[in-house]
């Protein structure tokens, strides 16, 4: 444990404070951005089929715009074990074997993920890692994969997984730990997928460095509207080093308006999730391109000043605090490094204005201005002064804005900028 980590952890005990102890061993303090084989191709993979991917990450411009990762998903493995027990990759699919593959990724300066699972078999029936934690980290490192993503299926059961859940992930967090130490080589990248069970996101920041929160994403906006309301109420579990993951970008599939797209995009990208690609690259459109590009929502993605979620700040359409998986909290805001993040999402299926007072977002300063920035047409949309109306909102579209502090409001105006409870000091209520 880091000096600091202890320290904290001291004073956390002597104040009684309850404290999650993030896995910060100097792996991703930010989301990871890459790309992911399993939405477009499931188990038809190759070496090949990844190298092209790549290669169209980097040639599409991808790669230039933050997207630095590329990983393998289920289906790459022999189905059997060697005879010392070691994972073995596909002979015929990875003939070339797997230090050819992260080798040639390495070159193209990308870092290498892999794909493993906590119990007996992965989802696709290859093998597990439940006990061969060590062994298997081991593999991968020598492998010189960069990242491990970490499955859910074929739980072991009874006397065997006497652990519980935390206990299972926790295996080979523990083995990647103690291989980074003994090896002094860079921690491989830990990322839970465990569909959000037993609560991961009260405890997933000690084990690993991203959990998935809900099931697999569907290309369709039932499914963002479910995944976006469930994460809505756990923004907290997010920050460096660890985050809630709503699993990949589910872009260019079809399913998705032109609008749907920008709001999944932009609710992953300013909920701190990992940002994986899951798209055929090989066929991808250029209003698709464009919305994974989105270079503004990307650097807030990317904040290293400040590293937590977007929340909600009103529901909307439904009362505050409703959980409605079809009609998800419509008005977010949060901190970044540059200003004020706001994000309004329309759930309904018709366009509508959206309004809200400034001083809703606990970031906002009463008695200031705003200058507004819109981050999906990049350009500057003059002063907010007390509150802001984006018109005409499309069916499920978004609006995405950055607020910078632009100074004293001006002169003349009702005297209280909160909108609510203004009082002056001999006690007389002040209105709005
Ligand atoms: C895998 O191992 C099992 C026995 O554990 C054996 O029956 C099977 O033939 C093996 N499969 C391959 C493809 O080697
Ligand atoms: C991978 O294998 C190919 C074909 O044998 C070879 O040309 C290439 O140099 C290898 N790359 C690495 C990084 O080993
Ligand atoms: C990916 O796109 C290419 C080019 O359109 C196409 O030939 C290929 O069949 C696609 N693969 C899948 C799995 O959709
Ligand atoms: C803040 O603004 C600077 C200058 O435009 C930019 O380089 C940086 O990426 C921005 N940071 C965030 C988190 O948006
Ligand atoms: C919005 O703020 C302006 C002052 O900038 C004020 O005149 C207007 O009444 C406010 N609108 C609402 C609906 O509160
Ligand atoms: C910001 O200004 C642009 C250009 O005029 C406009 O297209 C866009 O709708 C405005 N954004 C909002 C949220 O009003
Ligand atoms: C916005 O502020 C006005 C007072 O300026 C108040 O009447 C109104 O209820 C507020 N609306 C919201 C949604 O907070
Ligand atoms: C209380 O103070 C306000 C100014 O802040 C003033 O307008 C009002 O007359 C005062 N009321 C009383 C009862 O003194």
């Amino acid at each position: 444990m880091p000096a600091h980590s202890v320290l904290l952890a001291a004073t956390a005990l002597l104040l009684g404070i309850p404290t999650v102890l993030t896995l910060s061993n100097g792996v991703a303090r930010l989301p990871v951005l890459g790309y992911n084989t399993w939405n477009a191709f499931a188990c038809n993979i190759d070496q090949d089929l990844v190298l092209t991917q790549a290669k169209l990450m980097k040639s599409l411009g991808l790669q230039a715009v933050g997207y630095t990762h590329v990983h393998l998903d289920d289906c790459w493995a022999d189905k059997n074990r060697s005879a010392s027990g070691t994972l073995v990759p596909d002979q015929t699919r990875f003939s070339r074997g797997m230090n050819n593959l992260t080798g040639e990724l390495h070159a193209m300066g990308f870092n290498a993920g892999i794909y493993g699972d906590s119990g007996w078999f992965t989802c696709a029936g290859y093998p597990g890692s439940f006990e061969h934690e060590a062994q298997d980290a081991q593999t991968f490192q020598d492998w010189g994969f960069d990242y491990l993503k970490y499955d859910n299926c074929n739980i072991p059961f009874d006397d065997i997984i006497r652990e519980g859940m935390v206990g299972k992930y926790q295996r080979m967090s523990d083995a990647l730990t103690q291989l980074a130490q003994t090896s002094r080589k860079t921690p491989i990248i830990f990322s839970l997928c465990q569909w959000g069970w037993e609560q991961v996101w009260l405890w997933g920041a000690s084990v690993g460095h991203s959990w998935r929160t809900t099931g697999d994403i569907s290309p369709n906006w039932d499914a963002l509207a479910s995944i976006i309301n469930f994460n809505s109420f756990i923004t907290q579990a997010t920050g460096f080093y660890g985050r809630n993951d709503m699993d990949m970008v589910r872009l260019g599939n079809g399913g998705l308006t032109y609008d749907e797209a920008k709001t999944h995009f932009t609710a992953w990208a300013l909920m701190k999730s990992p940002l994986l690609i899951g798209t055929n690259l090989s066929a991808i459109d250029d209003a698709t391109l464009g919305i994974l590009k989105n270079t503004e929502l990307l650097a807030i993605n990317q904040d290293s000043v400040q590293g937590s979620s977007v929340s909600p700040f009103r529901w909307g359409v439904n009362p505050d605090w409703t959980s409605d998986s079809s009609s998800p909290a419509q008005y977010w805001s949060g901190p970044s490094e540059n200003g004020t993040v706001f994000m309004l999402i329309n759930t309904l299926a018709e366009p509508s204005d959206m309004f809200f007072n400034l001083t809703e977002s606990p970031w906002i300063r009463a008695g200031r201005q705003y200058s507004v920035r819109d981050l999906w047409t990049h350009t500057n949309n003059g002063t907010a002064v007390r509150n802001f109306t984006a018109r005409a909102v499309p069916e499920h579209g978004v609006v995405a804005l950055l607020l910078k502090d632009a100074g004293d409001e001006p002169t003349g105006l009702t005297p209280c900028a909160v909108w609510d409870n203004c009082a002056s000091q001999n006690g007389t209520a002040v209105q709005g």
